[in-house]
């Protein structure tokens, strides 16, 4: 029975493919075939994304979404009470902070404007990974999350989840996403501050997460004080059914609520490319089509990677991206990141990244997991010969508040002829000749994945918190 159904699914699927191909041949006539096209591009392009793509088919109770929504902008969820969520991923820098590598807790202001702090409050480091976009990350094809892909999918652990907490991650939690909102609390420099702070940044430091006073014990308390009208007792009363009583309130429900309110508050899929897939053929430019063109075709070979519904395949690759910050602590000095082997053990995997989407990208600089690259361009252009592109990096462009002991950090890696060798020997991305003119069709077609609903987001950002903490940054 159902191999029957996939198989009518498919044929469907081939009928709509024959349409769009037809569509896209008459549009794309003129640009000249060139030797090494492939003739069958358009089989690469992906199914128009759906509701049923995303968790719950995109249905999230509006109760839940709005305490997500407080949650999220709360700075009541950090150590010190002075970062929340909405400091890095903001709904006013494209659901990230415009910046190459975060400031974390300690700092002041928001986007690129934020500073690194005074006084004792002043940061320790940098945070040392770009903080990524939050589009579409409801989609159930996100399951593997951060740059690393430290929170995956594991059937064999009580929660479902392979991540950074290993068995004290607790069951009940909705998706990857949740997971996911689970461990910036955690982090000493991005939301728990230093030991001595205050009590969560103590426990923190100390690795005690899920303990009667770890940091998400400690969370759910100070969550369970804030009750009255329109606090947060009586919205986790109201939106979750395990909630009877202020004392069921846990962690977790707030990263359900928190995962809630970012799927869809940022669910991206109505942008040109969309429509275009839906079959609006006039939604994208000719030269976008162009440029789809050289994405999907062997031309680009973007698509390689760059695959499925939101452009990744959620793998692995080592593409020679450059490195900057105080690094993750690899390396013989720490200030290297070696990606996806942290999470392996493997040594097949050192330097490699997940795959990013590119939805929403233009609104999403700087670029690649440490922020290296300031404009979509240069992006880009680095994966048409990335060891040349590694070799001739110039870290002036790295976007980042400065203070001289952090400047000496950012540079470190890319200063040390070892590693910079190291990350080229291991790229894994063939150089490609495309001319200018191609680049710039490239770049049309990447602005066709804009969702214009995400140009003004300023409604995603509410007018005050429950904890009565300020907005402001
Ligand atoms: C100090 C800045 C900072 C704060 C605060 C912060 N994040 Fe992040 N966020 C980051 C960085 C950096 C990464 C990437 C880390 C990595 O890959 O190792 C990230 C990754 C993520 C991701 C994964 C995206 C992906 O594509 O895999 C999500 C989702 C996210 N953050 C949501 C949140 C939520 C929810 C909170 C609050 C509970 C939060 N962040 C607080 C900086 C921050
Ligand atoms: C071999 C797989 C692969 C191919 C082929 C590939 N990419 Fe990428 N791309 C990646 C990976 C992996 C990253 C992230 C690397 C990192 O941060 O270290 C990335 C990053 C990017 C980024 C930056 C995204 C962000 O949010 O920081 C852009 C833009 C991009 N790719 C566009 C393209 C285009 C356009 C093409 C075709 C010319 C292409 N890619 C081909 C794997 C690939």
């Amino acid at each position: 029975m159902s191999g029957e159904y996939s198989m009518k699914q498919k044929r469907q699927q081939g009928v709509r493919r024959l349409a769009l191909a037809a569509g896209v041949a008459l549009l794309v006539v003129g640009t000249g075939a060139q030797a090494g096209w492939n003739n069958g591009w358009w089989n690469n392009l992906p199914a128009p994304v759906a509701d049923a793509d995303y968790f719950a088919n995109g249905n999230q109770d509006p109760a839940k979404v709005k305490l997500g929504q407080e949650l999220f902008f709360d700075k009541v969820l950090s150590g010190n009470m002075n970062i929340s969520c909405a400091t890095c991923h903001h709904p006013l820098a494209g659901t990230g902070d415009g910046l190459a590598l975060p400031v974390g807790e300690g700092g002041r202001g928001l986007g690129v404007t934020r500073d690194t702090g005074s006084g004792s409050d002043a940061v320790h480091e940098r945070v040392p990974r770009n903080a990524p976009p939050v589009f579409n990350l409801g989609a159930n094809e996100f399951s593997v999350m951060f740059h690393d892909g430290r929170i995956q999918p594991d059937a064999g652990m009580p929660s479902g989840f392979e991540s950074p907490a290993g068995m004290d991650l607790p069951e009940g939690l909705d998706n990857a996403l949740a997971v996911q909102a689970m461990f910036p609390v955690t982090s000493g420099t991005e939301m728990a501050g230093q030991p001595g702070e205050n009590t969560i940044a103590d426990v923190a430091a100390a690795g005690d997460l899920a303990g009667p006073n770890g940091v998400w014990a400690q969370l759910a308390e100070r969550l369970r004080g804030i009750d009255g009208p329109g606090g947060y007792v009586e919205q986790f009363i109201a939106v979750f059914d395990d909630v009877n009583s202020a004392d069921d309130i846990e962690y977790r429900h707030a990263a359900n609520a928190i995962a809630a309110f970012e799927a869809v508050a940022w669910r991206a899929d109505d942008s040109p490319f969309d429509r275009f897939l839906r079959g609006k053929r006039s939604a994208m430019s000719l030269n976008q089509i162009r440029g789809m063109r050289i994405f999907y075709s062997n031309r680009g070979n973007c698509s390689s990677c760059h695959s499925g519904k939101f452009q990744t395949d959620l793998n692995f690759y080592a593409i020679a991206m450059p490195q900057a910050g105080g690094g993750k602590g690899d390396g013989m000095f720490g200030y290297e990141d070696f990606g996806r082997e942290r999470v392996t053990g493997n040594i097949a995997d050192r330097y490699r990244f997940r795959t990013p989407t590119l939805r929403n990208i233009a609104l999403t600089p700087p670029y690649g997991h440490a922020g290296t690259y300031d404009d979509l361009e240069s992006a880009v252009r680095h994966h048409l010969n990335a060891v040349n592109s590694l070799y001739s990096y110039d870290i002036s462009q790295l976007r980042v508040p400065p203070r001289p002991d952090l400047n000496a950090a950012d540079a470190q890696a890319m200063n040390d002829p070892a590693v910079v060798d190291a990350i080229a020997a291991r790229s894994e991305i063939a150089p490609r000749n495309l001319t200018d003119w191609e680049v710039a069709r490239l770049i049309d077609f990447l602005n066709a994945l804009t969702d214009p609903s995400m140009l003004d987001m300023r409604d995603d950002v509410p007018v005050q918190v429950p904890s009565g903490l300020t907005l402001a940054e």
